[in-house]
């Protein structure tokens, strides 16, 4: 294979820019192979031999199909049920049952919860999933009263995560057997989640560096696993604009590695005995 598709500084430092500006995912210096290996299938598929041509191809795509593209390819979407346990448990052992409480004795109509870049949905699958079991084992709660709202910036992670299908090794990536059998239908080789599954998620559009202030107030809000990409200031201004969005004391869950305590100080700490979670002040 050809080495001509290897990158310049110059031309390194014009895409991380340009990859910055559009998603927040900061590439530090020692990224430039993965822009290598993740951007020269896109580049020659786009008729493009030189990394400047194709920088000031995509500048000037007023479509934004390519840049949407770039991202894609840059973006890490992996992810699995159930990631980290913790949160799930929390929900299902603190959240619920409070915010069930306050719905038994009207002081709440509704459970809205937010999970920012869900990739293929399996966080939105599990915290689907982590309600409907709750409603089994307390059979007097709706679950048709929680309204999950999933969002990414990918269209095509939206695109999978809204056909919730999935092949046999997502399915073998921390998902319970018990949960497995009741959630899911096997169709040819990929299982389908199950429509009460389904119906609890809403799935968006949504670029987390842009204002989403005017998407509603919520109860508690999943931001995991996308932050880490972020360069301080962006995870700042985002973890600012989740605390705004949140109803007075609602809830906020990071990745296990993303402590929020070097950014805000908008939030209270939580401690659970599987892990921390955040409440915001006021
Ligand atoms: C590693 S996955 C995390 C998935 C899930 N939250 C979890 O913890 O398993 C990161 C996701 O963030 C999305 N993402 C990256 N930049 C984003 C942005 N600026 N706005 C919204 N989503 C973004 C990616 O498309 C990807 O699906």
């Amino acid at each position: 294979m050809s080495n001509r598709f290897t990158i310049s500084l110059t031309e390194f430092q014009l895409l991380r820019d340009y990859i910055e500006q559009h998603s927040g995912i900061s590439l530090s210096d020692d990224k430039m192979y993965l822009i290598e290996t993740r951007l020269s299938p896109l580049m020659v598929e786009s008729g493009f031999q030189s990394y400047r041509d194709f920088y000031h191809f995509a500048i000037q795509d007023s479509s934004n199909r390519i840049r949407h593209k770039i991202i894609e390819a840059i973006s890490t979407n992996e992810t699995f049920w159930f990631r980290d346990t913790y949160p799930f448990a929390i929900l299902n052992e603190v959240l619920l049952r409070q915010y069930a409480d306050d719905i038994k004795n009207r002081q709440r109509k509704r459970i809205k919860i937010w999970s920012a870049a869900c990739s293929t949905g399996q966080e939105p699958g599990s915290i689907a999933m982590t309600i409907l079991e709750f409603a089994r084992r307390n059979p007097w709660f709706d679950p048709s009263l929680v309204e999950i709202i999933a969002t990414d910036i990918s269209k095509i992670m939206l695109f999978l995560a809204t056909a919730g299908r999935y092949d046999s090794l997502s399915m073998s990536r921390g998902l319970p057997l018990e949960m497995k059998e009741r959630y899911f239908t096997k169709s040819g080789s990929v299982w389908v989640i199950n429509d009460d599954v389904k119906k609890l998620i809403t799935y968006k559009q949504i670029n987390l560096i842009e204002s989403f202030h005017h998407y509603g107030r919520h109860d508690i809000i999943f931001c995991r696993n996308v932050l880490i990409y972020f360069a301080k200031e962006q995870k700042q201004m985002i973890i600012k604009q989740i605390a705004e969005l949140l109803r007075p004391g609602g809830y906020l869950f990071l990745g296990a590695s993303e402590p929020i305590i070097y950014y805000s100080q908008e939030y209270e700490m939580m401690r659970h005995a599987l892990g921390l979670y955040y409440q915001v002040k006021g």
